[in-house]
């Protein structure tokens, strides 16, 4: 029996420190968090992403009056992304989150689904994709998504050539 570990840094910042690309992309997240449709949660969820060729794609959760069959904001970009920009790649998402009390002051991070979608796409493009969570005490940038969900499940699991 062996024991293995797996381990990973982040990086925190306070607002400030950013850089301006990143707070752009911030500011992005958070404008389109204000346009999510929550009325079940009251939990309004923006998500912005960079493109390689410097196009900034967004996305807001959507929910239902069925629960399930809402949208988080992360997939709801990631997916408007891929579908209307084929062959640029997703470089930095960045995520941020409000109430009616204002942005979180803690940042949020990607549900289950929305880590499995984005590794999906870290996957595909064969390049890592910088997460940064933002919180409007304190920041977090992660280089990879992988790092989100360690032991992940990918193509290669299904040992099946996809496209
Ligand atoms: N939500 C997101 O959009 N992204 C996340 O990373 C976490 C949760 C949404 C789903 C639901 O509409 C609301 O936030 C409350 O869970």
């Amino acid at each position: 029996m062996k024991i293995r570990e797996i381990s990973f840094s982040f990086k925190e910042y306070s607002g400030s420190e950013l850089d301006n690309q990143d707070l752009n992309l911030i500011n992005s997240a958070k404008a389109v968090a204000e346009k999510a449709y929550a009325p079940y949660s009251g939990f309004r969820v923006g998500a912005a992403v960079l493109l390689k060729s410097g196009t900034v794609v967004t996305g807001a959760n959507v929910e239902n009056a069925a629960f399930p069959t809402g949208i988080c904001a992360e997939r709801n970009a990631l997916a408007n992304a891929i579908v209307n920009y084929p062959g640029d790649q997703v470089i930095t998402i960045a995520i941020a989150a409000c109430t009616d009390d204002g942005f979180t002051k803690e940042f949020i991070s990607p549900c289950g689904n929305c880590r499995q979608f984005i590794a999906e796409e870290e996957f595909r493009s064969a390049s890592k994709i910088r997460i940064i969570l933002s919180g409007e005490d304190k920041c977090i940038i992660l280089d990879s998504a992988g790092s989100l969900l360690p032991l992940q499940f990918n193509k290669d699991n299904l040992r099946i050539a996809l496209p």
